[in-house]
């Protein structure tokens, strides 16, 4: 029987809401599959034919040692997550990437731990007449931990949070805030083996005079989506500029595009997920069994491989 490892964090343990239907649709597929936490130094992953990352959600915080360790995990086994694409998708300096490559994203402005906060930010305010309210994020985060949105008139606390950002030797993101969120929430369209398999609204995250949340799972409110077709469009563009910029030959397990409408109805590139999406797999019946039957035919050939390496 095939072993799959399913990583996890140990922070996580209990959080994964599409770890119980994935578990089950792999028993059900035959996969023998085990959620292992990837900060476990107990686990031995070379027992398993290959390992998927699922809810390494706290890799934030030490990017540079969890993609070791995902490069360890690559040389012991089979890691289905390219470890080209781990390492460009964990930062999100890729959306300057994938802007440059004409894709639609939400125009954004980079502050490096080598400028100046204050006179950063009032030059990205200043190219950006049209947003009453501005977001500040780490470039390296998930899960809108240390992300605030602030109104103008703000901009010395917003220049303090950047500035924290950057003498922690981070960059800082700055976003106009796109006020369609609040109503009409963000769409995330999930694609397995690169087809489109459903989609979700996620309401908004940011409130108005809230303070950046630290916890690792600030609550989120998931209902059912249908995509526009032209969510569905950008998404596609999406995942053919990432292809074509990372060289890739096949397309990854999953994939998730959250896109956002701006001021003039259109979707925006928030946010590419490519090493540990959550898929909402609750929200969608059939989708997890989908997906497992891909990794199953995934699986077939690289067992046979393994086996004949060994
Ligand atoms: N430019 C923006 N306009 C509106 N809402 C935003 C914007 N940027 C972030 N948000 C809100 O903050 C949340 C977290 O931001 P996101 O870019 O998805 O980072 P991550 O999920 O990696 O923490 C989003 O789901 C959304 O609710
Ligand atoms: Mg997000």
């Amino acid at each position: 029987m095939t072993r799959i490892a399913l990583a996890t964090a140990v922070a996580a343990t209990g959080h994964d809401e599409d770890m119980p239907a994935l578990l089950h649709a792999c028993a059900r597929a035959g996969l023998q599959a085990q959620a292992l936490a990837w900060d476990d130094p107990t686990v031995s992953w070379q027992r398993f034919d290959a390992v998927l990352l699922r809810s390494t959600w706290d890799y934030t915080e030490r990017l540079p040692e969890f993609l070791d360790w995902c490069a360890r995990v690559d040389r012991e086994t089979i890691l289905l997550n390219p470890l080209p694409v781990l390492r460009w998708n964990t930062d999100k300096h890729y959306l300057a990437e994938l802007a440059a490559r004409g894709v639609a994203t939400i125009p954004g402005s980079f502050v490096e731990p080598d400028m100046e906060p204050l006179p950063s930010l009032q030059a990205f305010l200043a190219s950006h007449a049209e947003a009453a309210e501005f977001v500040v994020k780490p470039a390296v985060g998930a899960g809108s931990k240390d992300t605030q949105r602030y109104r103008r008139g703000q901009e010395f606390a917003a220049a303090n949070h950047v500035a924290r950002l950057i003498d922690a030797g981070r960059s800082a993101l700055l976003q106009p805030y796109l006020p369609s969120v609040d109503r009409d929430g963000e769409t995330a369209l999930l694609f397995f083996d690169g087809v489109f398999s459903h989609a979700i609204r996620k309401g908004p995250l940011l409130r108005p005079d809230e303070g950046a949340t630290d916890a690792l799972f600030a609550a989120e409110s998931i209902t059912p989506r249908t995509a526009g077709e032209d969510e569905k469009k950008l998404a596609a563009e999406v995942l053919a500029a990432m292809a074509a910029h990372l060289r890739l030959d096949a397309p990854l397990p999953y994939a998730r595009v959250d896109l956002i409408r701006d001021q003039d109805g259109s979707p925006r590139l928030l946010e590419l997920e490519l090493c540990e999406p959550s898929l909402f797999f609750e929200h969608a019946p059939g989708s997890a069994e989908g997906f497992v039957a891909l990794l199953a035919k995934r699986l077939a050939p690289s067992r046979a491989k393994r086996a004949s390496a060994l």
